[in-house]
């Protein structure tokens, strides 16, 4: 039972109940599961416990003398410092006004006196992995909003590459799913896929957006922009996934691409697929050098190109996915 539960010995439960003997019933099975309870006789009592320790849940009853559940909910969401902390109401079948009020309130759980200690451990436990499992959602969409700001930093000093890394990430990410690739490695293809040029900023504004052919020197400046990327985000614990996308996505399938002339498959799969993305968006939008191509003749362009620049067996699964959302994308159009 215990392996299947969150492993939290050290979790704090703060019981607010005005009876001693259902209390200690509840105090009892919470440290049968590895849980530290924390007890108080009613609301008041529960605020000045709140005051030296933050419990990860709270399971109040309703009717209580001095502050009842109620109003000890209110307080506690009142103060800024508690306001996520999981609450449970405990109720007595006769308490259906109480549970209307509480729910307009927002309280979210309740359980039902006599209590079953085998359904507390269950709705405590559902309750704290659902809680963490919104923490990790919430503190992945701050990354990825992080990611968005860095992205929008270098699409801002590129004037023609507005829109550029977004439909990139869209491409390869269209490719990932088809090849089933794993959620984490979809993340990291997500963030990879609008980091991969995040070099550029150190490129100067004039080589960045020059209308006409770059000197040798500008070039080599220009080509720097992949382990200049990478050498910015090395540091970066959580981002470390992105580095083969941002390294690797110049390489070429016959080795003549930069910055480490790798050959076929000594290029990271992420490089191989985020070529073929970046190819296809450059080619199909306008740019300082050309105008935009059409879809048909840009896939021919990847098409020829396939065991040159592009991973052979990866070119033709590109071109399917690409033709299939475009073939749905102009049949919605239709509808
Ligand atoms: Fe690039």
């Amino acid at each position: 039972m215990r392996s299947l539960t969150i492993p939290t010995p050290e979790r704090i439960i703060l019981v607010v109940e005005d009876s001693p003997q259902i209390r200690n019933v509840i105090a009892r099975a919470l440290m049968m599961e590895g849980y530290i309870a924390h007890q108080a006789g009613n609301g008041l009592d529960g605020l000045k416990m709140l005051e030296k320790v933050t419990p990860h849940l709270i399971l109040s009853d309703v009717n209580m003398p001095q502050m009842d559940g109620l109003q000890f909910f209110q307080a506690v969401r009142k103060n800024p410092a508690w306001t996520t902390i999981p609450f449970i109401f405990l109720t007595s079948h006769s308490s259906a006004e109480a549970i209307q009020r509480g729910r307009e309130l927002g309280v979210e759980d309740y359980l039902t006196k006599p209590i079953d200690p085998h359904d507390l451990i269950k709705i405590i436990n559902a309750r704290l992995y659902r809680t963490a499992a919104v923490e990790v959602a919430q503190v992945g969409q701050a990354y990825l909003d992080t990611v968005k700001v860095l992205a929008n930093v270098i699409e801002g000093r590129d004037h023609y590459t507005r829109g550029h890394v977004e439909r990139v990430t869209t491409y390869a990410m269209w490719v990932a799913n088809e090849l089933n690739w794993p959620l984490q490695q979809l993340r990291m293809l997500e963030f990879g896929g609008r980091l991969h040029d995040i070099g550029k900023i150190l490129i100067p504004a004039s080589v960045l957006n020059k209308p006409g052919r770059l000197t040798d020197d500008e070039w080599g400046m220009m080509k720097r922009h992949t382990i200049a990327g990478a050498k910015m985000l090395r540091d970066i614990q959580h981002l470390h996934g992105t580095l083969p996308y941002v390294l690797y996505h110049h390489e070429k399938w016959d080795g003549t691409g930069y910055p480490k002339n790798l050959r076929g498959k000594e290029i990271p799969v992420q490089g191989r697929l985020l070529a073929l993305a970046d190819v296809y968006d450059a080619l199909t939008t306008a740019r300082p050098y050309h105008t935009a191509r059409k879809h048909e003749d840009v896939i021919e362009i990847l098409r020829k190109d396939s065991g040159i620049h592009f991973d052979p067996k990866l070119t033709p699964i590109f071109i399917d996915v690409l033709n299939k959302r475009r073939a749905q994308a102009v049949a919605q159009k239709k509808t």
